[in-house]
């Protein structure tokens, strides 16, 4: 079952490139038009759509929260993104003209469930972006976008979050169209670059390996690593975050790069492992510039760093320690590739130190108890 792999999480990994091609698979019609078969919502009730909550637990969450920027960047309209079992019990605005996306991979997990019930009480429609067929989220659901992941086994999350992602991208994708804010060539052009992204990761998985592994064996013995990432590396970090602290119990925090200054570089300390999420320098240059300048400033406190950023990046070839590249894409694109070295360096890390990878401690792969 694991097709010669050593573990389900070894094998889900290097599922991550087929896992975003088949999601991304037959969402085009003839006429060229993103063409949601699934969704049974009316075109006119998603013109109306005036904003969109996204509710999850875990890894489908920081899904999500990847999701938020290229939605309100292509549809314009406000996304929020929040854990399903805060959202269900905090009194939410709701509206007809708010939608719901419910992202899922077993499409059981009984909090967001409870969540998206109190949705559609209150009059919204509800969207699922599930990976297991026929589950109780999408069968409770207006609509289901499923994610064609496979099944996952290993209860660490790794192909699904690609997939998940790549899912919410069609959503905004075909929301543009829908409400007219993107020109349809640019639609196409995101659309092909989005087709592009399994390569890429391909990619990664063909040439950073050894890199990733030689890092972990390097730092199997940290007692906290710490991730810091901006814009879509923010939620990208907090996602390397939760594998590494989900499947190798390293204590871990992700945390939105410019917060740095605001408090975690307190926690910096001679030797202390900090992952920074590097954006492409064109493009976003600030933003560029501001993530380097953390580095910098880790870096005078002696941290030691791994960066995943651009190939050619100068400036993470100058201050990081260990470097894991990733093939130039668009930055809204960058978590797909992004999070494919966490999610290595997480395994490898769990392995060096003799753990389950796919069985890991007090965790269960779907939670049904609220
Ligand atoms: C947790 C799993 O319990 O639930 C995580 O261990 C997962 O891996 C989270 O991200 C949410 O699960 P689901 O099935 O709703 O995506």
């Amino acid at each position: 079952e694991k097709g010669g792999w050593e573990s389900f999480m070894d094998k889900e990994i290097h599922e991550d490139p087929a896992a975003v091609q088949r999601t991304l698979l037959g969402r085009l019609d003839a006429h060229g038009d993103i063409n949601l078969d699934e969704v049974r919502i009316e075109e006119h009730d998603f013109k109306a759509i005036d904003k969109i909550i996204v509710i999850a637990c875990g890894t489908a969450a920081y899904a999500g929260q990847v999701a938020r920027y290229a939605i309100e960047h292509w549809v314009r309209i406000p996304v929020e993104v929040e854990l399903a079992h805060e959202f269900r019990y905090r009194d939410p605005i709701l509206t007809p003209r708010t939608l719901v996306v419910a992202i899922s991979q077993s499409g059981e997990t009984m909090d967001t469930l409870m969540a998206l019930r109190h949705a559609r009480e209150q009059g919204s429609k509800v969207l699922a972006i599930c990976n297991a067929q026929g589950a109780s989220i999408p069968r409770e659901s207006d609509a289901v976008l499923y994610t064609h992941a496979g099944p996952e086994v290993a209860v660490a999350s790794t192909k699904a979050f690609v997939a998940q992602i790549t899912a919410a991208y069609v959503l905004g994708l075909y929301l543009a169209q829908v409400k007219g804010t993107m020109y349809r060539d640019e639609i196409q052009t995101t659309l092909d670059a989005l087709k592009a992204m399994p390569a890429k990761i391909q990619w990664i998985l063909d040439t950073q390996t050894k890199t990733v592994h030689a890092a972990a064996a390097q730092m199997a013995d940290a007692r906290s690593v710490l991730f810091l990432g901006r814009h879509v590396g923010y939620p990208v970090a907090m996602e390397g975050a939760l594998k590494l602290k989900e499947i190798a119990y390293t204590f871990t925090e992700g945390f939105a790069a410019g917060e740095l200054k605001h408090g975690p570089i307190a926690l910096v300390d001679e030797g202390e492992p900090v992952v920074f999420i590097v954006p492409p320098e064109r493009g976003r240059d600030v933003l560029h510039a501001k993530v380097v300048s953390g580095i910098e400033e880790v870096k005078a406190r002696g941290a030691f760093i791994i960066a995943v950023a651009e190939e050619g990046d100068r400036d993470a070839q100058r201050y990081a320690d260990i470097v894991f590249w990733r093939p130039k894409c668009p930055t809204l694109l960058s978590p797909l590739v992004d999070v494919v070295p966490l999610q290595l360096f997480a395994m490898d890390m769990a392995k060096l130190k003799g753990y389950d990878v796919d069985k890991p401690r007090n965790l269960a792969k779907s939670v049904t108890v609220e």
